[in-house]
């Protein structure tokens, strides 16, 4: 049995990147894709892709390109994602539209999209199809994801449910892709290609609920972006509908102060709506959610009738993801 640990795959990954960015070389178009993917990050679609045809088979080079193509179409969303949040820092460093300009940042997004694509198609004609079926379905349900996420910028009312839809789009969807699309090159049964799938739209829903807590509670030196960006951007994060459902009359009274208005000071709204937010401890519903999600991720892993050894490097990366700073 050959299965391979998170460090062997993530170099078997960072060759392939490394390797693509070279080819990509110093044309004006490319130096944004070249610096965004040798930010790095931490490569956990690609890694996830390559575990999940692990389960299923030794032989991984089939599977090596689709994952990649995984993450460059993420690294895709992240340059046009920051555009639109208006963010100054990706990775620990200035984002693309920042250090070059939001011309840029759409074009060299748009090309890594295709470029995505160009690396799909190497995978073996005989999956090429379902693949494709999938990585379309998948890219199309993000853009929906990512209209919600700023359509609920504009509205105070956001219902948990919705939240969780929205976030499933914009970010569940492409983990359990990636995973599915492993599955599938490595020759699982339909079956199993569902529970993985379902294995990722939980772990990516805990995900993404982690990736709002750190959002507003992380260290800027461990997540690399700018603490309270989605305050600041009146996101309607848990946390926030969290704080809207919980309010007495003095915090509503704050939250429709800050909320929506444009002209706040962006120090003062983000003490104004960290102290709601510590006075209704909206962090533990969050951090609940979290676990559940975890627990359920974990669940549809265990029908997968594979050894339990290969499941393994699945189990560690879930439990890393979850006590995961950046
Ligand atoms: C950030 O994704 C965007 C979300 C979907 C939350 P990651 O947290 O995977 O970002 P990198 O690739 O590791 O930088
Ligand atoms: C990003 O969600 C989802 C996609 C890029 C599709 P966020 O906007 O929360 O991601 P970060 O926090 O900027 O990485
Ligand atoms: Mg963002
Ligand atoms: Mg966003
Ligand atoms: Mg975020």
């Amino acid at each position: 049995m050959a299965v391979k640990s998170l460090e062997e795959l993530q170099q078997l990954i960072s060759k392939k990147i490394d390797g693509f960015c070279e080819k990509n070389g110093d044309g004006r178009i490319f130096q944004p894709v070249n610096y965004i993917l040798q930010l790095g990050g931490k490569r956990i679609r690609p890694a996830l892709s390559l575990m999940s045809a692990n389960l299923f088979t030794d032989e991984l080079d089939n599977a090596v390109y689709p994952a990649v193509a995984f993450e460059i179409f993420h690294n895709f969303t992240l340059m046009h994602d920051d555009i639109m949040d208006h963010a100054p820092l990706r990775r620990g460093k200035p984002t693309v539209h920042e250090k070059w300009d939001v011309n840029t940042a759409i074009l060299s997004g748009d090309a890594m999209m295709i470029q995505a694509y160009q690396l799909l198609i190497k995978t073996d004609s005989t999956k090429l199809i379902p693949l494709m079926q999938l990585f379309n379905t998948t890219a199309l349900e993000v853009c929906i994801g990512q209209q919600m996420d700023m359509d609920f910028e504009q509205k105070d009312l956001v219902s948990v449910s919705e939240y969780e839809e929205m976030i499933r789009l914009k970010t569940s969807v492409l983990l359990a892709a990636s995973m599915k699309a492993g599955a599938l090159i490595g020759g699982a049964s339909q079956e199993s290609q569902d529970n993985i799938y379902k294995f990722g739209i939980h772990l990516g829903l805990a995900f993404q609920l982690l990736d709002d807590y750190l959002d507003t509670f992380g260290e800027e030196a461990q997540t690399g972006k700018r603490r309270g960006g989605d305050i600041l951007a009146d996101k309607k994060t848990l946390l926030m509908i969290r704080a809207f459902e919980k309010a007495g009359p003095q915090e509503m009274d704050v939250l429709n102060r800050f909320i929506g208005n444009k002209e706040a000071q962006a120090e003062e709204k983000l003490s104004a709506i960290l102290d709601v937010y510590q006075k209704l401890e909206v962090a533990n519903d969050l951090k609940e959610k979290v676990l559940h999600h975890h627990d359920t991720a974990l669940q549809s892993l265990d029908l997968i009738s594979v050894d339990a050894d290969r499941k393994q490097a699945l189990h560690s990366i879930a439990d890393m993801l979850l006590g995961r700073k950046g």
